[in-house]
């Protein structure tokens, strides 16, 4: 039984036909970045599916069968820059367009105990967001000549926090070595830097035709958060309500599809588009919305953008 308050994309949308266009889909090995790819392949695109684990990539790829379009799993990891370079300078040998980029992977690194990339960045906000950040800009040129273009970064929820406390980018501490971690907090921070940067690259890409956002799937049945015991107990104790308050997958990638597929969503780049949640604190943003202005103050704020991407440019040595 589909999930009652999901908004769903239009048919127009999931009925166009994108034969000739090419994607690329982070973490499209599982989740809300398969149900991804493979709608965009049944509508006829070439999705690159970027994985981290090639063999899972090839894995799920087998079960789509005849569709339209076509795929390839390439290898990136986006704990490590270096395999984000080698992936966008393989990714620039083969292809000489980009009509859309879905920087889909992420994981929550639950525990009191930070972990780091290779590069020695907080592991969250490493793949949420620094990996993804010097994945886009160096895809930039491919994504202006192929425009009109988009790029869509996966958010969260979380970003929000509550009245009480509005999460934030901490400038002097990205890599948590003065506060005491707590790894839900460094998700929720490092999905507001997705925001940030989402807005940050609309203004600065406006009038070339490549347009952005920062998508928020709903709470997906995906593998996100592991096979861990507490994941496990929570699975079960969810499952009598998992069809209203939880999506599956596909109903997950449904803002995804639109940011990447839609007429409007263009109209509003740099703009958070959410699917539905029980999880925001406010209450008045539990519907969603194409877009929707989010409650944190801190994840609109453009001076803030503005300081995070110089930033970055710094810590990924751009
Ligand atoms: N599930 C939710 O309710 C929810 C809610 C809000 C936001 N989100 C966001 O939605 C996105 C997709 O999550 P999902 O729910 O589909 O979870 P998922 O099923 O766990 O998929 C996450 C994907 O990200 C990949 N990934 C993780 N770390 C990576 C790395 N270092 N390099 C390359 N790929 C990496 C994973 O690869 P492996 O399979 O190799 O681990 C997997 O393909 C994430 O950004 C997540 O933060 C999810």
């Amino acid at each position: 039984m589909a999930n009652k308050n999901v908004i769903w994309c239009d048919e127009k949308t999931l009925q166009k036909d994108i034969s000739g266009k090419i994607y690329v889909v982070t973490g499209a090995n599982s989740g809300v970045g398969l149900e991804t790819s493979k709608q965009l392949i049944k509508q006829g695109g070439h999705v690159i599916m970027a994985c981290r684990r090639v063999d899972a990539g090839e894995e799920e790829a087998k079960a789509f069968g005849d569709l339209k379009g076509s795929y390839e799993v390439m290898k990136v990891d986006f704990a490590d820059l270096q395999s984000v370079r080698n992936f966008a300078a393989k990714f620039k040998a083969k292809y000489d367009r980009l009509d859309g980029l879905m920087c889909n992977a992420g994981a929550l690194f639950s525990g009191d105990q930070a972990q780091y990339t290779k590069d020695g960045i907080e592991m969250s906000i490493g793949v949420s967001y620094f990996g993804h950040f010097l994945l886009t800009e160096l895809l930039l040129e491919q994504l202006k000549k192929s425009a009109p273009a988009r790029v869509g970064i996966l958010s969260s929820v979380g970003h929000a926090g509550n009245a009480k406390n509005r999460y934030k980018v901490h400038f002097e501490d990205i890599n948590w070595k003065n506060r005491k971690y707590n790894g839900v907090d460094a998700y929720c921070e490092a999905k507001v830097a997705v925001n940030l940067y989402a807005m940050e690259l609309g203004e600065r890409l406006k009038g070339t035709g490549v347009s952005t956002a920062s998508v928020h799937p709903g709470w997906a049945r995906s593998n996100f958060g592991g096979s861990g015991v507490m994941m496990k107990v929570l699975r079960v104790f969810l499952y009598p309500f998992r069809n209203s308050i939880t999506n599956s997958n596909e109903e997950s990638a449904q803002t995804s599809l639109h940011v990447l597929l839609s007429e409007d969503a263009p109209q509003h780049s740099g703009a958070y588009f959410s699917q539905h949640s029980v999880l925001y604190r406010d209450k008045e943003c539990r519907k969603g919305g194409w877009p929707m202005t989010s409650p944190n103050p801190h994840a609109k704020d453009m001076e803030a953008a503005h300081q995070l991407v110089k930033l970055s440019r710094q810590m990924v040595a751009l």
